[in-house]
């Protein structure tokens, strides 16, 4: 094993200059000086008292899929932070969850029968690839994540996604009393048709879980107008960060009749008025720091890192998707090889790349390029018994996943564009031990909030990615724990039902 002291040497003697005052410094944490005299759970980590109301949800993907197990069905809980949240409101609630089904009618009964909340969408096959890998995923998830050259416009699949939300709104009926919440891009215009539709509802909220992007980049969809005036029906808009909700009033400029007050944060439009606002999204804090803490947690993380044969493990974790910034990484990890080839063998990058939207060109073409760089770079730098990436194509569970966030002696979450990125957040939930140093690039929406712990960067700008690095694998355990100790206090006082409570406290409360 290397010891940090010898690494320090390592990298100094072969990049002093860059070792000398080169290298990106990130400011020292607000409040750093005291956080190491802190105790071992982050302050905050307690499970919140949920809020006591009836919720109808309104998402996409079903919170709920069916498994077949040895001839008989098993019900799963999809994973995610949002369906774990809200999932004990609804239950407890006596509310309502409205999703997609894509499956069979046989399956549909299952499902129905044995999640009596659960209301089911049809969604045909065609639809599928119309609705939601064309439309939603081939123009709107580029749109949104400012990636214009891969956005896909197609009038088809328009007319399949107005389709599709018209019959999510259809569905709804009688809302009575209860918070009606629309979630994300897939259902941008549901609040306006439930409008139309004079449902009766008291208070409806829509949550947009991906980024918005400036007015001159969202102007460029054809339909841009009937998604803003869509998400002008809701009484509450809430995004993750506080550039998103300028973005969006910025957005709804470009309606003509519109009246948008950035003071108030409030839209008037069409005789109704929509509230807009930020409620960065959290994890489960608590239930990560117990996962991180089992006995058994240290000796995974050991079988890990002893599996890769390094001394310094970089790890990264991400759905396998372009705005991630897996290519950027990899010529990242190109770069500190050729720069450092005496650190080969003592450090290895874990990219953890977890399949998604397989059926969407753009993500098949970047599966293609990832492989390629990977056999490019391993190519290059490989030695007997080292590799410098490994990469592996599949999904953990969480508590999986905590152990390789306790192996890892840096996270490089480095997204080109991201509306908050998670991982980042359960990354630091889960290092109880206060170390490990986070990379995170400035474009992810967790950098609003975490920047001042991490070592930010653009990932676009390769030598300083490499630098912090550098400086990530150099940094002394004091200060690796004065910042861990500060994420993990930040991630703890703003995780999942704190979110839960914000929105809802926002969208229910009179104005
Ligand atoms: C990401 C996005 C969400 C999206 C989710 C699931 O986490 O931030 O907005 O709903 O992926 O995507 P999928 O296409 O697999 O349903």
């Amino acid at each position: 094993m290397i010891d940090p002291q010898d690494l320090q040497i390592a990298l100094s003697s072969c990049n002093a200059s860059a070792a000398q005052g080169g290298l990106q410094a990130a400011a020292r944490p607000e409040g750093a000086a005291d956080a190491a005299a802190r105790p071992q759970t982050a302050a905050g980590a307690e499970k919140r008292p949920l809020p006591d109301l009836r919720l109808v949800i309104m998402t996409n993907r079903e919170p709920f899929s069916l498994s077949s197990a040895r001839g008989s069905l098993r019900l799963k809980r999809n994973s995610g932070g949002v369906v774990s949240a809200l999932l004990p409101v609804v239950e407890t609630g006596g509310g309502r969850w409205l999703a997609w089904h894509t499956g069979t009618p046989e399956e549909r009964q299952e499902l129905t029968r044995r999640v009596p909340y659960l209301e089911l969408v049809d969604v045909s096959a065609d639809e599928v690839r119309s609705y939601y890998e064309g439309f939603a995923n081939g123009a709107l998830w580029p749109l949104f994540h400012y990636a214009l050259d891969r956005c896909r416009f197609s009038n088809d699949d328009w007319d399949t996604y107005v389709r599709v939300n018209e019959r999510f709104a259809d569905q709804l009926g009688d809302a009575g009393d209860a918070l009606v919440w629309v979630h994300d891009y897939q259902l941008c215009l549901v609040p306006r048709l439930l409008r139309e539709r004079n449902v009766p509802l008291h208070r409806l909220a829509y949550f947009h879980h991906v980024p918005f992007p400036p007015p001159d980049v969202f102007r460029v969809l054809p339909w841009h107008r009937q998604i803003l005036e869509g998400l002008l029906g809701a009484d509450q808009i809430g995004f993750h960060t506080e550039s998103y909700v300028i973005n969006f009033l910025r957005a709804c400029e470009l309606l003509p009749d519109a009246q948008v007050d950035f003071q108030a944060r409030v839209v008037h439009y069409a005789g109704r008025s929509a509230r807009v606002g930020a409620f960065p999204i959290g994890v489960d804090a608590p239930a990560i720091e117990k996962l991180a803490q089992r006995p058994s947690m240290t000796g995974e993380a050991q079988a890990i890192r002893t599996a890769l044969r390094v001394d310094k493990l970089l790890l990264s974790v991400d759905r396998l998707d372009y705005t991630k910034g897996i290519a950027e990484r990899f010529e990242a990890i190109d770069r500190f090889f050729t720069v450092h080839p005496q650190l080969k063998g003592v450090v290895s990058l874990l990219q953890i790349a977890v399949p998604s939207r397989t059926a969407v060109t753009e993500y098949r073409r970047l599966k293609k390029e990832v492989d390629e760089l990977v056999g490019r770079v391993n190519g290059k730098h490989a030695e007997p018994g080292w590799q410098p990436i490994h990469c592996t194509y599949r999904s953990f569970s969480l508590p999986r996943l905590v152990a390789h966030y306790r192996a890892a002696d840096v996270a490089l979450v480095t997204p080109v564009r991201d509306g908050m990125n998670l991982v980042a957040k359960e990354f630091c939930a889960s290092r109880v031990d206060d170390d490990g140093v986070l990379i995170l690039s400035e474009f992810a929406g967790a950098a609003e909030s975490l920047g001042r712990g991490t070592l930010t960067i653009n990932p676009l700008d390769v030598r300083q990615f490499v630098a912090a690095i550098e400086r990530a694998l150099m940094m002394k355990r004091g200060e690796r724990r004065e910042r861990m100790a500060w994420l993990r206090r930040t991630v703890a006082a703003n995780d999942i039902s704190g979110w839960v409570n914000r929105v809802v406290a926002h969208a229910t409360q009179a104005w």
